[in-house]
């Protein structure tokens, strides 16, 4: 496996890769990696001949009151897990060989990105759309695979895709979950034991919704009303939204008569949780 640090040592090794017809995976993510990203790795390793993986916390997607500071990193181990997966590139750059401090360009994925989290975290996909894009024109994949788990990120990833018909393939893995259900996060690290048992009302909501939506129900403001009273009882978490929303423009629906999505996000304590299902087909 090797370690790339600049743009350039990155793009040479993709370029060589590329240059004996491989087709190249992407996996980008900020590290601290769990089952959900080596998932997204085994996906790579299945559908590309070379597999990269990038890791960066990426500072623009934080907003200023965000943890940006204290995400957890773990460099080595990272690498040890990416290592034991077969991948063949870890493309690691420096903030300051991501962005010059005189930045000013930045790729806005208009409406999408003031939806579900965007609105609570103005300025987060912004951030997410202009590294995702500089990612994809260092690495220059032909796939890149993202998990389920980010859902908005995901319609905001592929209309970018599509209005700058950028030649990538967008894969999309399910969501990898704990065995009660949690869904992975890096942030779960932030959890202390009461709250980890708490975080799973997040699930539970989720659950109620879908319970209601398989027994016929399709009126979005039931599903959320039911889905709140998981909240109301577990008084230690703030929701932050639960909505039902079409999966690609993440506009919120009232009936649903499609397959639609069900988002929550809440704070356990300080640290901000989400989740989602899809119902229907
Ligand atoms: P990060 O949170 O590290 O996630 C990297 C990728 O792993 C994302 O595509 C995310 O959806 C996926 N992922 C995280 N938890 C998952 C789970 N439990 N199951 C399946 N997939 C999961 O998302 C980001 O980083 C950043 O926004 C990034 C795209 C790297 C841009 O900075």
């Amino acid at each position: 496996m090797k370690t790339a640090r600049t743009i350039q040592e990155a793009r040479e090794l993709c370029r060589a890769h590329r240059a004996r017809q491989a087709r190249i995976g992407l996996v980008p993510t900020m590290g601290a990696l769990h089952e959900g990203h080596l998932a997204l790795v085994r996906a790579a390793r299945g559908k590309a001949d070379v597999v990269v993986v990038s890791i960066f916390v990426n500072p623009t997607q934080f907003g200023p009151n965000e943890d940006f500071a204290k995400y957890p990193r773990s460099f080595e181990r990272d690498c040890e897990l990416l290592e034991r997966e077969g991948v063949d590139i870890v493309f690691a750059p420096s903030v300051d060989e991501m962005y010059s401090s005189e930045n000013a360009t930045w790729v806005k994925v208009q409406g999408l990105s003031e939806r579900l989290c965007g609105k609570s975290r103005p300025g987060h996909f912004h951030g997410v759309a202009t590294v995702v894009s500089k990612l994809f024109h260092i690495i220059e994949p032909d796939f890149a695979f993202f998990g389920q788990k980010d859902a908005a990120q995901v319609a905001i990833i592929r209309r970018m895709v599509r209005d700058l018909n950028l030649p990538v393939t967008i894969e999309v893995c399910p969501i990898v979950r704990e065995a009660d259900g949690l869904a992975l996060s890096s942030r779960n690290a932030y959890l202390s034991p009461a709250e980890r048992n708490s975080a799973l009302v997040l699930y539970r909501s989720l659950q109620r919704a879908k319970t209601m939506f398989d027994a016929g129900e399709r009126s979005s403001e039931k599903l959320i009303s039911a889905a709140k009273k998981e909240f109301a009882d577990e008084p230690s978490v703030r929701l932050d939204y639960f909505e039902i929303v079409d999966p690609d423009t993440l506009e919120t629906q009232s009936v649903i008569t499609q397959r639609t999505l069900a988002a929550v996000a809440a704070f356990v304590g300080t640290t901000r949780l989400i989740d989602n299902i899809l119902l229907g087909p």
